[in-house]
């Protein structure tokens, strides 16, 4: 009920200062969003990315009068659609990862494009130009070379087509602890408090958060050298890290919370970033 009662208060203001979405409503990458009731929270951004894919799907399915072409990168084991999702929903998926051993794990049914993101694509055999949209979760903070990946998103994309990336964002206290530790230590911990992200269900891959920000204004000039004609950095506050360590959990969201209503970009957790060709 808690979570309720914050995100009506997102929504409605009682303060009498803007709707945290009021800060988008000029974006037209945030048009097909509107109706989802953007509150900021991270709860949100989990519960609403596949339904934000969605939403450019059927805008793209409805323009081509065909099923949406999308690729996920990074899909691996665990795409987002299951193969009866995505004919249900006009969607035709590509799953895409640099990593053989977790692609040989995505469902048969989808098309499979092992590549590095941040590569050579010609060199990789990828095909480009042809998708409608380029989709990923949780996968950019692990690329050497991000400004490289999202020029070759733009050169995957069909004229018009949309990248949606959802990423966690520097500099939320968990990622900053994450990238400053050594590896070992940082897994290590992770198995501690999140046992069940341990190899063999949920891997934990070395994250390095190069451009992973909820700042639009850091990342629109890296973007628009990338060769994107619209952008928008739609960040997100609050994270469950801290779930198990009273005292620090509570001044944590007591900050992640202030930073909300200041729209403080430089304190977010995630952000989907969202580009159109
Ligand atoms: C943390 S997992 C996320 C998997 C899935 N997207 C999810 O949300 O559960 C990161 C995935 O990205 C893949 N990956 C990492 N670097 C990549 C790159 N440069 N190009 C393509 N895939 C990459 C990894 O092999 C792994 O499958």
């Amino acid at each position: 009920m808690a979570g309720v009662a914050v995100r009506a208060d997102a929504r409605t203001q009682s303060s009498g200062a803007p709707a945290v979405q009021d800060r988008f409503a000029s974006n037209p990458l945030f048009q097909p969003l509107r109706e989802f009731g953007y509150d900021g929270l991270e709860a949100w951004a989990w519960d609403n990315y596949k339904p934000t894919i969605l939403a450019f799907a059927s805008q793209a399915c409805l323009r081509r009068g065909k099923p949406a072409r999308l690729i996920e990168i990074g899909g691996g084991r665990d795409p987002l659609f299951t193969p009866e999702e995505a004919l249900s929903k006009g969607i035709a998926v590509t799953v895409n990862d640099i990593d053989a051993n977790e692609l040989a794990q995505a469902p048969q049914a989808f098309q499979r494009a092992q590549f590095d993101v941040a590569g050579d694509l010609e060199r990789q055999g990828a095909v480009t130009g042809v998708y409608d949209l380029i989709v990923s979760r949780m996968v950019l903070e692990h690329v050497v070379d991000v400004p490289r990946a999202w020029a070759n998103m733009r050169a995957l994309l069909a004229p018009g087509g949309v990248a949606l990336a959802f990423v966690p964002t520097l500099y939320a206290p968990p990622f900053l602890i994450n990238k400053s530790i050594p590896e070992a230590v940082s897994a290590r911990l992770l198995r501690t408090f999140f046992p069940r992200r341990h190899a063999g269900i949920q891997p934990k891959f070395p994250a390095r958060y190069e451009w992973c920000f909820g700042d639009q204004r850091k990342l629109e000039p890296m973007l628009a050298a990338a060769g994107f004609s619209q952008t928008l950095v739609l960040p997100f506050w609050t994270h469950g890290y801290f779930r198990r360590l009273p005292l620090l959990r509570e001044m944590d969201s007591a900050v992640q919370h202030l930073a909300r209503a200041r729209d403080w970009r430089g304190l977010t957790t995630y952000a989907y970033v969202l580009v159109r060709k």
